[in-house]
């Protein structure tokens, strides 16, 4: 019925291409398989018990159960002030520069919603998490990729960032509005200084554009790195909003609590749509919230150390099955070029056959835009025994590919 009536928005949305490997993941389970799955950002797990206890206790309080705030209660608001003050040195307004959401993913698709008019356009590095260049597409705007020149240390080329951003400045009409940064960035864990965002900041201020700024990855970082906000740097907060969620960091990822804090009119901007759809998470999931913000963060240590044992595992046992992958420093995903001999192939391909000979399953780079393809994403999700197992049927699927 009404098959004329074309849904615009529908049709600029490609199909997820993370659903052909799900698809054969399901096939091959079905069939009785053990598939050892790296394929997704979902942590395994249990939110620490501190952070549980205080749910439980809080959603004992009937007054609890209603209409929460939609912005966020003023006590978790709070929290994320005191949370940016210790981590950062970094002081924010409670009232307007602070804005709660349901995971950084609502957060950030609302706030693109809120921001951008038909025809605007959007810088975004490539490879991306998906969402980061899709919700400027749902949003009716345009996005300008340019590629994510990579060092081997996982840092980007700065002068390839800063000249593409420069001449889509020059070159793109009309002017790009927004810039989209993910440091430490998923897919490619690649992490940045405190000196790249003064770059940064220092060049939107001159070429009059907002910087999006998401740290999801920001406590999960290892041998030694710290990875910075864009407002330590003075003046970030006249062109910066920055987005960070409990999902990684307290193993929150069901719970669905995130917020973007910074620059007041783009914070406002989500503040306003924000307050027209949704009425807030619920009560008891923002007081324990607070708690894990503020709270003992020994948990957070646990939580690093489990995925750097994890990283270690896979980097040496791999390596020991003739596929060497490079050190991140930051995540909880190892971003690895595909072995020499099947690189013709690409990554969606490389990775259906991951699945099917070495019973594993990985996210092709290509799915996080074009110049993802030459890499797998390996999830840090599986204990170190299914990485060990993962790795003997690696090493036995490249034996018998080699002859
Ligand atoms: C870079 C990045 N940002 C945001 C998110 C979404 O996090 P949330 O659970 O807060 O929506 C993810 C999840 O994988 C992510 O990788």
């Amino acid at each position: 019925m009404f098959d004329e009536i074309e849904f615009e928005k529908i049709k600029r949305l490609p199909k997820y291409v993370f659903a052909a490997v799900d698809e054969l993941k399901m096939a091959e389970r079905r069939a009785g398989e053990d598939v050892i799955d790296f394929s997704m950002g979902n942590p395994d797990g249990p939110t620490p018990r501190h952070i549980i206890e205080k749910l439980v206790e809080s959603v004992q309080k009937p007054k609890t159960h209603g209409y929460s705030v939609s912005k966020g209660i003023y006590k978790l608001r709070l929290a994320i002030c005191g949370w940016y003050r210790e981590k950062y040195g970094v002081e924010l307004d409670a009232d307007t520069e602070v804005v709660a959401s349901m995971g950084s993913k609502e957060g950030y698709v609302n706030l693109v919603q809120a921001i951008t008019n038909p025809g605007d356009v959007a810088m975004v590095p490539d490879p991306c998490y998906p969402i980061h260049s899709q919700a400027f597409i749902l949003a009716g705007g345009n996005v300008h990729r340019f590629r994510l020149v990579l060092n081997r240390d996982f840092t980007p080329d700065k002068d390839a960032f800063f000249r593409n951003i420069e001449t889509a400045m020059r070159e793109s009409s009309p002017k790009p509005k927004y810039l989209v940064v993910n440091f430490p960035n998923n897919p490619t864990t690649a992490t940045v200084d405190l000196d790249f965002y003064e770059k940064l900041v220092a060049l939107a201020r001159e070429e009059r554009f907002y910087i999006i700024s998401d740290i999801a990855y920001a406590e999960i970082t290892y041998d030694g790195y710290k990875a910075p906000s864009i407002l330590q740097v003075p003046g970030a907060k006249d062109v910066a909003i920055e987005s960070y969620t409990l999902s990684k960091t307290y193993n929150m990822a069901g719970w669905r609590v995130g917020f973007l804090v910074g620059n007041p009119r783009l914070v406002g901007a989500l503040t306003r749509i924000k307050s027209w759809l949704d009425y807030g998470m619920f009560t008891p999931i923002q007081v324990a919230s607070t708690i894990a913000l503020n709270g003992d963060q020994s948990c957070v240590e646990e939580i690093r150390k489990n995925y750097r044992r994890r990283r270690d595992v896979l980097l040496q046992s791999f390596a020991n099955a003739g596929w060497s992958i490079d050190k991140p420093k930051a995540s909880m995903f190892a971003w690895a070029r595909i072995p020499e001999p099947f690189r013709e192939a690409g990554s969606l391909e490389f990775s259906k056959i991951l699945l099917k000979e070495a019973k594993m399953a990985v996210s092709p780079g290509i799915g996080f835009g074009p110049y993802g393809d030459g890499y797998v994403r390996i999830a840090l999700i599986e204990n170190e025994e299914r990485i060990r197992q993962a790795a003997r049927n690696v090493k036995r699927f490249l034996r018998a590919s080699s002859v």
